[in-house]
């Protein structure tokens, strides 16, 4: 194995090792709550940003006693943000990654544009088998990003990590070195809602002039956040106002579009409780929406079960 040149340029980014002069740039986005929020650490005081950077400079890849690789990101010269791989098993043919960025850099695809690159040394100049990334299952921002890079979910660990206090479910994300091209291309985003019924039928919906029937959701508009959209999109298709604090991310997803064949589908999906008192509830198309109809994830399939749904009801 050849070590990879630093830095590392993508179309926007430069991606280089740590040095002692990152301090101040690190500390400014670990010592935020809001960045802490879903990783299992606390925010970073002055000490802890010292103990870390020393940590991280000696991270100068898979090949180095540590192991391990840790690359700040730089956008015109300002770090921005970091991104981390590192060797999971003893034969060092399985690896994690994972990545924390300053707030006033989300929402431009820069940690979409760094993590593809370090996926993609991964596999191709460290020659892994497949590379893990795990997540606190509230984290939609970095599920979402998983899926953009082409990682698949893979499951849900219910209440395996201590943090801030509370147990907390984990969502599990991989890719193989086997797996299909990980550019996202001409993706379609959406957000969907899984309503169940209190026997565990779930609520799918027919769109006008289409065939196929899909969970209620669709495309958020220009800056709205997945929750947002899954909220707006059930309330406009089926007139029904869920809280959003019942709202719970189940994975974000990547598989084939039901209605604009060819196109691959990013989809954030989400489960709420709002039907799940009474048994086929009553519940009245809106909208774009023809056709309502309950789906019982125990009978046959029907053919005209829209790729996501299958995905997520086929154990
Ligand atoms: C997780 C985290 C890196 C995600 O940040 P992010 O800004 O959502 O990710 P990106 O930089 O890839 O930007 C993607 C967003 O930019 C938009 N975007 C704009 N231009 C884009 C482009 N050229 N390419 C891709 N996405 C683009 C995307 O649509 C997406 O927006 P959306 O979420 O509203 O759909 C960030 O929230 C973070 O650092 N959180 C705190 C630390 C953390 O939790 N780390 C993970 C621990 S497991």
């Amino acid at each position: 194995m050849s070590s990879p040149p630093f830095p590392l340029r993508t179309e926007r980014l430069t991606l280089r090792l740590h040095e002692p002069r990152d301090r101040d740039a690190l500390l400014s986005y670990y010592g935020d709550p809001k960045v802490a929020r879903f990783l299992l650490e606390g925010p970073w005081d002055e000490a802890t940003t010292s103990t870390k950077l020393a940590e991280r400079i000696a991270r100068t890849g898979l090949d180095s006693p540590a192991r391990a690789l840790a690359l700040v990101v730089e956008l015109e010269g300002r770090v921005i943000g970091d991104v981390a791989l590192w060797v999971t098993d003893e034969t060092g043919a399985k690896g994690e990654i994972g990545w924390v960025f300053h707030p006033d850099a989300e929402g431009h695809g820069y940690a979409t544009e760094a993590a593809a690159a370090v996926l993609q040394l991964a596999f191709e100049r460290y020659g892994l088998h497949r590379v893990e990334a795990q997540m606190d299952a509230r984290n939609v921002g970095s599920a979402s990003l998983c899926a953009r890079i082409g990682m698949l979910r893979e499951g849900l660990r219910r209440r395996d990590w201590w943090s801030k206090g509370e147990w907390t479910d984990s969502l599990m994300y991989a890719a193989l070195a086997t797996d299909q091209p990980r550019d996202h291309g001409d993706a379609i985003v959406v957000s969907a809602v899984t309503l169940r019924d209190a026997d565990g039928r779930v609520l799918t919906v027919r769109k006008r002039g289409t065939s196929t029937f899909m969970q209620p959701g669709g495309k958020p508009d220009p800056g709205e956040s997945p929750e947002a959209c899954a909220l707006r999109e059930v309330r406009e298709e089926l007139a029904l106002d869920l809280a959003p604090r019942l709202l719970e991310l189940t994975g974000v997803y990547r598989t084939a579009a039901a209605n604009e064949t060819g196109r691959p589908l990013i989809a954030t999906v989400f489960s709420h409780p709002h039907l799940s008192a009474e048994s086929t509830p009553d519940v009245a198309p809106a909208a774009e929406i023809e056709e309502v109809r309950w789906l019982d994830p125990r009978e046959p399939m029907p053919d005209d079960t829209a790729p996501l749904l299958r995905l997520l009801l086929t154990p």
